[in-house]
């Protein structure tokens, strides 16, 4: 890996996973290699073990390097998520500095403004977006609406001294959830300007609303497939990996085998009575699907209210993503329940073997990493220069 390399590490649930590249001219990400490790030390996005944590990160590092044969130089971004996310929003206000007209660093300004409101010197601020424009000429002022996303300085602060000692040195600290959204905007065809985003994986589903284009709304809630995983565990008495291997075995399968009289044969390795009805296993895994859906649409109802209901509009897209969200059954659900138009997406353009929704939050904090380096704006900043084009529009300059 040479110095411009971005190491894309995503502490998930179940498991550390890594993708190394580069963004090349063309925009594409080359991706070098992959590593991953079962995690340690953090369940359903709650840091419980910080060594532990460091120390699977570390492992999945090597693999990296391991399968690259070079040592892990260039710069290293870490997402996370869960509940140490602390996501608001808060109004930004600055006189512009030119009567009559508003500039990039107006914008910045009122960002800057935005995030002053709010700060607090326990958490450190990961994102700043500007999610609604509010432009008063009357003494030529901006008011911009930012989405913040922070995180207690002590966590960030831990994890960052525990990965140092293990010799990892970070670039930068994002929130995993965001940066999936953020990776795949405007690269999905037939994107609306209003949609939602939603990444679920083992342990937590991360929630990330567009209105205008403009991320307005953020979240992560502790839910995941490990929860269909728990259920067939004790429904088929079988261990973790068993009931792991079961899932994806079931999510291949077409829901049509249901009333058949169908019978699976589930055994691995050491089993022999895992003869299992088609239906058994579908009353468990599409209850629990369903559990989890409307769970999720309870939380965003009232948001989708909040945002748009109010105005007349509508969400006219939902994507989903996560190793969870790659259950054809899931993205049935979502369209049921919410009644809004549902696709599973997954990074393209990449090498087979890591097109897959499991790989998207690594694929987005590559993205971001690799517009860092190269010095263009990065995520929470790029609708920056949208604003700015709407505010002189409106104030027609
Ligand atoms: N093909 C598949 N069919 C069904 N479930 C799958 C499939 N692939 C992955 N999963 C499930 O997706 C989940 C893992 O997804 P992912 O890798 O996105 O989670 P994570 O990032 O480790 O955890 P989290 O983001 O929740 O902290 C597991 O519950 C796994 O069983
Ligand atoms: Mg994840």
């Amino acid at each position: 890996m040479d110095k411009k390399s971005i190491l894309a590490i995503d502490v998930g649930t179940g498991m550390v996973k890594v993708l190394a590249g580069r963004q090349e001219t063309d925009g594409r990400i080359e991706l070098y290699g992959s590593g991953a490790a079962p995690t340690a030390g953090y369940v359903r996005g709650v840091i419980t073990d910080v060594s532990a944590l460091a120390y699977s990160i570390r492992q999945a590092i090597e693999c990296v390097v391991m399968a690259t044969d070079s040592h892990a130089a260039g710069s290293v971004y870490l997402g996370i998520s869960g509940s140490m996310l602390v996501a608001q929003n808060s109004m930004g206000t600055v006189a512009t500095a030119t009567s009559g007209s508003v500039t990039n660093a107006d914008v910045e300004r009122a960002c800057k403004a935005a995030v002053f409101s709010v700060a607090n010197s326990e958490y450190e601020v990961l994102h700043v977006f500007p999610a609604k424009e509010v432009i008063t000429q009357l003494g030529a002022a901006l008011e911009v609406e930012t989405h913040i996303v922070s995180a207690p300085q002590s966590i960030l602060q831990g994890l960052s001294n525990a990965l140092s000692e293990s010799g990892i040195q970070l670039n930068g600290i994002v929130a995993s959830g965001i940066m999936a959204a953020e990776g795949m905007n405007k690269e999905l065809p037939g994107q609306p300007a209003n949609f939602i985003f939603i990444d679920i994986g083992a342990g937590v589903t991360d929630i990330s609303m567009y209105v205008g284009g403009c991320l307005c709304s953020s979240a992560s809630l502790p839910l995941g497939g490990d929860y269909i995983t728990n259920d067939l565990m004790q429904g088929l008495s079988v261990s973790r990996a068993h009931a792991e291997e079961i899932k994806r075995y079931y999510s291949r399968l077409s829901p049509n085998l249901r009333n058949q009289g169908i019978v699976l044969d589930c055994n691995d390795y050491g089993t022999v009575d895992k003869h299992i009805p088609f239906d058994f296993l579908y009353d468990i895994i599409e209850s629990r699907v369903d559990e989890i859906v409307t769970l999720v649409y309870s939380y965003l109802k009232p948001l989708q209210e909040e945002y748009l209901t109010n105005q007349g509009q509508a969400f006219e897209a939902i994507y989903l993503t996560g190793g969870c969200g790659a259950m054809p059954s899931v993205a049935t659900c979502v369209t049921k329940v919410f009644q809004i138009h549902t696709e599973t997406v997954k990074p393209e353009g990449l090498a087979a073997e890591y097109v897959h929704p499991a790989n998207t939050v690594c694929y987005g904090i590559l993205k971001h990493g690799s517009r860092i380096s190269a010095n263009e704006p990065v995520a929470g900043r790029s609708a920056w220069s949208l604003l700015v084009h709407k505010a002189k529009k409106l104030l027609k300059i």
